[in-house]
């Protein structure tokens, strides 16, 4: 039989990531991976390379490059007005987060940056990160809204991700935070701001098909279990997934909650406690770690990686670039401090921004790991060794993306690579 191929990679080193394959990071060494309309028709070593068909021009030499799958960064909050420089520099003189947040900075300085934020400029800012996440090899960025925190500028925030999905050339999956902060005009009345999440902004969003998701933050500065239930079964009533902030700078029992709710990941997660790794790992819920908020915040009490690895809890990492806990833009900073802070192998690290990244955002049939099927998203680098990813610390080399097929270039090199792709 001929296969037909619309793209082949050839004279490449795979790092699929698919756990059928029994190397480190899946490794298929010295391989070649070809594309169909947009999924992966064929991967494997050179050698066995069946009868194709391919246009000439669409034949590249990877000359001994990695091919990894293109990096999903699966929990930021990219889209806000202004920054918080001046709260950073609150933070160095002895004030803590909760406290600048209780004194109304915070989550809500960003929330009136945000809100007054002409929607041009939104979406530039945006962009700009988002060209810096690709440049790092990411393919799948999730986006939460959460500093507007009223219908007018929720929707605004989302409308801005599903316009940069258009021009980005990164896929864009949308979440809904409605539920981050109290906003000031609801001060003393968080449960009637519930009610406003409930009642008008879930059902309207939902008409809408902007939210991909329903999220929320969980803490003594936020919501209550209590009231993040509720959110969640509306959430429920209105088929959308859901997902949470949780346990980042108190243990509440969010993590136990969002796996009652089945939810597709738990996120932060510093003071969750056994129980909560337990009920994560029966309901399938990925723990999303954040060590970029980990390590902008100074936090000293670390996630219990060792028991999510006991209790087989997929760990996921992403950037959670913010402009409050985390304004970083760099995926292989995360993959650096994930293996530095947190303990996490290089391979975990990688699998945490591929494989368990899909995983997280409901994705995992779709994209994350490099199978026959799955989207040809691909992220290629010069590497010795995929163990470089996590090892160098910050350097975004990418030279280039796949997205469905289609080549990208990005990257430092990406001109000269060009060339060669
Ligand atoms: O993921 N924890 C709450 N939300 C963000 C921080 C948002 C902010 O400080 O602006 C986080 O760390
Ligand atoms: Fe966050």
């Amino acid at each position: 039989m001929t296969l037909n191929f619309d793209t082949l990679f050839i004279n490449a080193n795979l790092a699929t990531m698919d756990l059928n394959i029994e190397t480190p990071y899946g490794t298929i060494k010295n391989g070649a991976l070809g594309t169909k309309d947009g999924r992966i028709a064929w991967i494997g070593e050179m050698g066995n390379l069946p009868k194709y068909k391919c246009k000439k021009k669409n034949i590249r030499d990877c000359q001994g490059d990695w091919i990894t799958p293109g990096l999903v960064d699966c929990h930021t909050h990219l889209v806000f007005g202004g920054n918080r420089a001046r709260e950073f520099e609150q933070r160095l003189n002895g004030v803590s987060y909760e406290q600048i947040a209780k004194n109304g900075g915070g989550i809500i300085s960003t929330v009136t940056a945000t809100r007054d934020a002409d929607e041009e400029i939104l979406a530039l800012d945006a962009s700009d990160r988002l060209m810096d996440l690709a440049s790092g090899g990411v393919t799948t960025v999730e986006i939460k809204s959460g500093y507007g925190l009223d219908l007018e500028t929720e929707i605004k925030m989302l409308k801005t991700m599903r316009s940069l999905a258009a021009q980005e050339d990164v896929r864009v999956v949308t979440t809904f935070l409605g539920a981050h902060a109290i906003p000031p005009e609801y001060k003393g009345r968080s449960d009637d701001y519930i009610d406003l999440i409930c009642n008008v902004m879930v059902p309207k969003l939902a008409k809408l098909g902007l939210a991909d998701a329903v999220d929320g933050f969980c803490e003594n500065i936020a919501f209550s279990p209590d009231q993040i239930r509720r959110v969640f079964e509306t959430a429920k009533k209105y088929a959308l997934p859901v997902k949470l902030h949780a346990e980042q700078l108190s243990n509440q029992g969010g993590a136990k909650l969002a796996a009652e709710f089945g939810a597709l990941s738990a996120d932060h997660l510093e003071y969750i406690d056994e129980d909560g790794v337990k009920a994560m790992a029966a309901s399938g819920t990925v723990a999303v770690l954040l060590p970029g908020a980990f390590y902008c915040l100074k936090e000293r009490k670390k996630p219990p990686v060792e028991l999510f690895r006991k209790h087989g809890v997929p760990m996921a990492l992403a950037t959670d670039c913010n402009p409050g806990s985390s304004p970083i833009t760099s995926p292989p900073l995360i993959l650096n401090m994930a293996c530095t802070l947190f303990g996490f192998t290089p391979e975990e690290a990688l699998a945490g921004m591929t494989r368990e990244g899909a995983k997280a955002l409901g994705l995992g049939n779709e994209i994350g790991t490099l199978e026959i099927g799955k989207s040809a998203d691909l992220a290629l680098w010069t590497l010795e060794h995929p163990s470089e990813l996590s090892y160098w610390v910050g350097r975004d080399y990418c030279q280039a993306r796949v997205l469905g097929s289609v080549l990208i270039n990005s990257g430092r090199n990406g001109a000269k690579y060009a060339k060669i792709y």
